[in-house]
């Protein structure tokens, strides 16, 4: 039997990745307005990384891992996303010795292993953010602005975006009891997941998609409730400063995340249109990941969006680009001799910068011409053996359906010029 990919990732072919290929130049467009660099960390790291990062109370820690132990007798992980490795390096790099805040982006694959579903994958892909050294409300309005104006210039609609407080250990503290209070009369009417959460995480309790549980939460203490004064203002600056941006937001104190870094600010955004898995991009401030990790005190704050989630939601609103049309001309050359001479002619062009093909199984001149058609080629530069005796070039329009011979020592700089005006 025919070996396949693995359950929960994608083959992404031709036709498919330019569409990647346009977000990604986008993303990397907006991030140089935004003065953000590139970084690129490894694919695997070290388990505990993730395990003191993430959390252990965490899905993904205690069931969305791919672990495994290396020749070495090493635990090695796949990454399962990629703030804890930024500030890993952030530290092992000693980035903090650089001017602060130092702000920084990644795109790239993703391991979780959950159970496949539409927008939902096993290999995914992240545009993130992490921003560190700075705990200004001002970063924190920055990094969700830059979320807001990427999605603007995109063109994506129907966006909704909710931001939270989550507060700091301190008054995180205080909202766990008082939740584990309200809530221990009817714990047993919560789901088997959420029982478990109770102890370990209760927060998350509040984010449950089962409506039973939702019942059971509804009118639960919120975060909002034992903000501190810091925490409090903190916020409350943010989202004036959100106002200021035109970010069109919803404060959504339910909101909690799936990752236990988060320290006050936290944001999510969903297109629901997209189906079950709606949130196309979440964050937050984590001012104890890096101290975590092993690092000086540092704060940060960053977000991760899911890149096929976002193409799912440009295709849905028909926002994606329509694909351009590749070649430029097809080199036809008809017998052995031609063949040696296009193939000079075909090295010539591709060093001037035109796309350019030619037929590689020896086809005849309908099978080429053909060929031609379906590579939405707009020349055809045919080169017979009659041509050659001349030393000429024949130049067929395939749009307009016309031609003309142009000598063979001028053909790349005559190209050249129709290439460079565009016809
Ligand atoms: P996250 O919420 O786990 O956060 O993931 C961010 C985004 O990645 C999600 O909103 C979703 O669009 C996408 N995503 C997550 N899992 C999958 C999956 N299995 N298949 C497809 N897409 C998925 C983080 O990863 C944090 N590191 C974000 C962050 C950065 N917080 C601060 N800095």
């Amino acid at each position: 039997m025919a070996i396949q990919r693995p359950k929960g990732t994608q083959d992404l072919l031709p036709g498919a990745v330019e569409q990647w290929q346009y977000l990604e130049d986008t993303i990397r467009s907006v991030c140089r307005e935004y003065g953000y660099e590139e970084i690129r960390t490894p694919m695997f790291e070290a388990t505990e990384l993730f395990q003191r990062g993430v959390g252990q109370t965490t899905d993904i820690v205690q069931k969305e891992m791919y672990t495994f132990l290396d020749k070495g007798d090493r635990s090695m992980t796949l990454r399962p996303e990629g703030t804890a490795s930024v500030c890993r390096a952030y530290v092992e790099n000693k980035l903090h010795g650089q001017p602060q805040p130092v702000k920084l982006y990644y795109m790239g694959p993703m391991f979780r292993y959950e159970r496949p579903q539409s927008g939902r994958f096993r290999q995914f892909h992240q545009f993130g953010v992490e921003v560190l050294g700075a705990d200004q409300p001002l970063v924190d309005a920055e990094v969700i602005s830059l979320v807001w104006n990427l999605y603007q210039r995109l063109g994506l609609t129907q966006l909704e975006v909710h931001v939270n407080s989550v507060g700091c250990p301190v008054c995180r503290a205080k909202h766990r009891e008082q939740l584990q209070e309200f809530l221990a009369s009817r714990r047993n009417e919560l789901c088997k997941d959420c029982q478990e959460r109770f102890e370990r995480n209760p927060l998350r309790i509040l984010d449950c998609k089962n409506l039973s549980c939702q019942a059971v939460t509804s009118g639960a203490p919120t975060t909002h409730d034992t903000l501190c004064q810091d925490c409090s203002t903190h916020f409350e600056r943010v989202l004036a400063l959100l106002d200021v941006a035109g970010v069109v937001y919803r404060v959504n104190p339910r909101l909690v995340r799936g990752l236990d870094y988060y320290t006050k600010t936290a944001f999510e955004v969903m297109v629901e249109e997209i189906g079950a898995q709606s949130a196309i991009c979440g964050g937050g401030r984590y001012d104890g990941l890096v101290e975590e990790i092993g690092g000086p005190p540092t704060p940060g704050i960053g977000f991760a969006m899911g890149i096929e989630r976002v193409l799912t939601a440009l295709q849905v609103q028909h926002k994606l680009p329509e694909e351009k049309t590749g070649l430029f001309a097809m080199l036809i050359a008809l017998g052995e001799k031609a063949q040696n001479e296009g193939f000079s002619l075909l090295g010539a062009l591709r060093a001037q910068g035109m796309p350019v093909n030619m037929d590689l199984q020896g086809r005849n001149l309908k099978a080429q011409l053909k060929a031609a058609n379906r590579q939405s080629a707009r020349y055809a530069l045919i080169l017979g053996e009659e041509e050659l005796e001349r030393n000429m070039l024949l130049i067929r329009d395939l749009t307009l359906g016309e031609q003309s011979e142009v000598p063979l020592v001028k053909a790349v700089e005559e190209l050249n010029k129709k290439y460079q005006r565009g016809v």
